[in-house]
């Protein structure tokens, strides 16, 4: 089979290579902001588009995987044919609509994203479940086109017109995630595209990113039987997966990554957690990631952090990383055949999301 090509080896004269039969297990990516963690996320990316048929799913907060249909004039042939021939999917910003239907989520969810507490809040919780019900018969919902306050506000029943009153607070009914009539990212999901970009940057309400990440962990996860393999990539991980969720919608995704880090091997549900911050990642996610990267880390107690969860990496490969170049990493675990530092090799598509320029004269 085909390897991954991520680089040179640093300390001997032979290219860098990864097991890509190993990515059914989950991953960890860390390093400190700026050491070039998305950017060799990246490199990973494409050779996974390259060399397998593993369809990719990504969480893109920061909107830098946006370009990833977009190859670079310097890539060589080959691959840049071979990437053109492979059906990227981008979603939201100026891609595809991102866009999500609300009565199809589970019913917890959709409770935690109108902030309402199902015990505390019976009786407004009661309401909701009815009204989602009755928008899904006959159509109702997708004839509204996103106008549900003022259906509501016009209920005949009082404690919906107070359910509309408690929306309204919220602002979430306003959301452009909603799909309305409107087609579901899910959907595209399921086609299974060699991957699928969610531009989470681009939504602009606070709440959205997150609700649109739980709809999406929510419905692979409720898929799992299929065991369709798919490589969940999360970058900013710490926004998805922290260990003390506040919100209820951070509770629900924090669980749902845990349970997925924990089971989803065997439904072919296999994680990339990318952050900068090892302690603000669930520990019991990080700590079922078998494969690992490590970019420039110079905190001593993320290292120490590290080497405590993660025992097969060498402690003075380690160490090393408090010094690291942008752009070298040091990889452990299954899918390397051994620790050693890699320098990352150049991007053989567009990096999105860069720094705004400054408008020069
Ligand atoms: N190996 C590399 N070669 C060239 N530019 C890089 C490399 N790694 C990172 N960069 C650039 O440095 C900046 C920060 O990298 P990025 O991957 O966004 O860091 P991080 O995700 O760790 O915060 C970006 O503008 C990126 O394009
Ligand atoms: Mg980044």
């Amino acid at each position: 089979m085909a390897s991954l090509t991520i680089g040179r080896c640093l300390d001997t004269p032979a290219p860098a290579e990864l097991d890509p039969a190993k990515l059914n297990r989950h991953t960890f990516w860390t390093g400190q902001s700026g050491s070039g963690k998305t950017y060799a996320l990246g490199v990973l990316l494409e050779q996974v588009l390259l060399a397998t048929r593993l369809p990719i799913v990504v969480m893109d907060p920061n909107s830098d995987f946006v370009r990833l249909g977009e190859v670079e004039p310097t890539a060589d042939t080959a691959s840049a044919d071979a990437l053109r021939s492979r059906s990227i999917r981008v979603l939201g910003g100026e891609g595809e609509p991102l866009k999500i239907r609300f009565v199809d989520l589970p019913v917890r969810s959709r409770a935690a994203i109108m902030q309402i507490d199902p015990v505390t809040q019976a009786e407004d919780f009661n309401v909701a479940l009815h009204v989602g019900a009755e928008l899904q018969r006959d159509g109702t919902g997708t004839a509204l086109q996103g106008r549900l306050v003022p259906w509501l506000h016009a209920h005949e029943e009082p404690q919906v017109r107070r359910f509309a009153r408690l929306l309204e607070n919220t602002g979430v009914a306003d959301w452009d995630l909603w799909a309305w009539g409107a087609p579901d990212a899910r959907a595209v999901i399921d086609e299974a595209p060699d991957a699928t970009v969610l531009d989470l940057g681009s939504l602009t309400e606070p709440g959205e990113a997150k609700a649109a990440a739980l709809a999406v962990l929510d419905h692979l996860w409720a898929d799992r039987l299929q065991k369709t393999p798919r490589l969940i990539v999360l970058d900013e991980a710490h926004n998805f997966c922290a260990p003390d969720p506040v919100t209820p919608v951070d509770r629900l995704l924090t669980e749902r990554i845990v349970q997925i880090a924990a089971e989803g091997r065997k439904f072919g549900l296999w994680l990339l957690l990318s952050t900068q911050r090892p302690s603000k990642v669930h520990p019991q996610a990080l700590s079922q990631c078998d494969n690992v990267a490590v970019m420039r880390m110079n905190s001593p107690r993320d290292l120490a952090d590290l080497a405590e969860t993660f025992g097969f990496l060498p402690r003075e490969l380690l160490e090393r990383c408090a010094t690291s170049a942008q752009g070298e990493a040091l990889f452990g675990g299954s899918f390397a055949p051994e620790p050693a530092f890699v320098k990352m090799r150049d991007r053989l598509t567009a990096q999105g999301g860069s720094d705004v320029p400054v408008p020069l004269r």
